[in-house]
């Protein structure tokens, strides 16, 4: 018997935030019909077995269309792939055209989920014990979730705090603030969209304190009948301030767990030079089977 000791374990096998995701998912699968208000649960009206057939035939047709043949369209789809994730040039265009952000296909990496490239930005970025994640208060459960796995404290930043005056304590306390997650369009659980002075305004303090953001945007596609979008911090940011996260969870479906992560920045090598990206570090697939 190779039983194990709680004790001996990691401490967010019992941290009562992770558990609570567990324990909303559970109470989400035995009231299916009733709304959740703790994960954006899509609706299952639009839950139609045969569109991912046709949602296949259209990915297969697209391949085609790119010159692959049949053997190669047949391996894109069964075998192991590009570690990166194979429909990154699609999810550049999709950035395009409905966000108008505008980034090389390279800079992403497809993940399982959003929660995903949550654990593998917050895995880059938490290098010191000093390091500390900034977030959004209240937050989204699953970005506490990876910050307690990696065990990367989270400092809360509440919406009458300024958010310059966070960063400044922190560092007076010596701790080194790497980023801020921050939901603008319709954040989980509070619901608050940040208007564009306010986006920009966060720009300019990050680009002021050298603070990195990261911009997790599930929901900016679902906007209130009559009510206009309002461009992300991606789209507005023109130093790679922002790290965003995106999720096909609420627009497509969740099972399928596709997320990825936007990360364009420049990585400087100890030897001054520069050029590498976050992106080509990802060794995630060690974990996948
Ligand atoms: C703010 C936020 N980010 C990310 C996610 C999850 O994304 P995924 O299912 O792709 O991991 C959710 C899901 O509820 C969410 O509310």
């Amino acid at each position: 018997m190779a039983d194990l000791r709680l004790t001996e374990l990691h401490g967010s096998l019992t941290d009562r935030a992770l558990n609570s995701m567990n324990f909303l998912n559970e109470v989400s699968h035995h009231y299916p019909e009733a709304i959740s208000l703790a994960a954006g649960r899509p609706t299952e009206e639009f839950f139609a077995l045969e569109d991912l057939h046709r949602y296949l035939d259209l990915f297969a047709d697209h391949l085609r269309s790119r010159g692959y043949d049949e053997p190669s369209v047949r391996r894109t789809i069964f075998q192991y792939g590009r570690t990166k994730g194979i429909v990154h040039d699609l999810v550049a265009r999709n950035l395009a055209v409905d966000e108008d952000i505008h980034v090389d296909p390279e800079a992403i990496v497809v993940t399982v989920g959003c929660q995903e490239a949550m654990v593998l930005t917050l895995r880059a970025l938490r290098a010191e014990t000093s390091d500390v994640l900034l977030a959004v208060s209240p937050t989204y459960v699953g970005i506490t979730g990876a910050a307690r796995l990696l065990d990367f404290p989270v400092l809360p930043v509440t919406e009458d705090d300024d958010l310059a005056s966070v960063v400044k304590a922190a560092r007076a306390d010596g701790l080194r603030p790497r980023a801020c997650y921050v939901m603008p369009d319709f954040a989980n659980p509070s619901g608050l969209s940040l208007d564009l002075d306010a986006r920009r305004q966060l720009l300019e303090v990050a680009a002021e304190q050298d603070l990195l953001l990261i911009e997790d945007n599930p929901y900016g596609l679902f906007p209130a009948e009559g009510v206009d979008r309002l461009p992300t911090l991606k789209a507005l940011d023109t130093e790679r301030r922002v790290v965003y996260l995106g999720s096909y969870a609420k627009t497509g479906l969740p099972g399928a767990r596709i997320g990825y992560v936007v990360a364009d920045q420049t990585v400087e090598a100890p030897d001054g030079s520069t050029g590498l990206r976050p992106t080509s570090c990802r060794s995630s697939r060690a974990w996948s089977p």
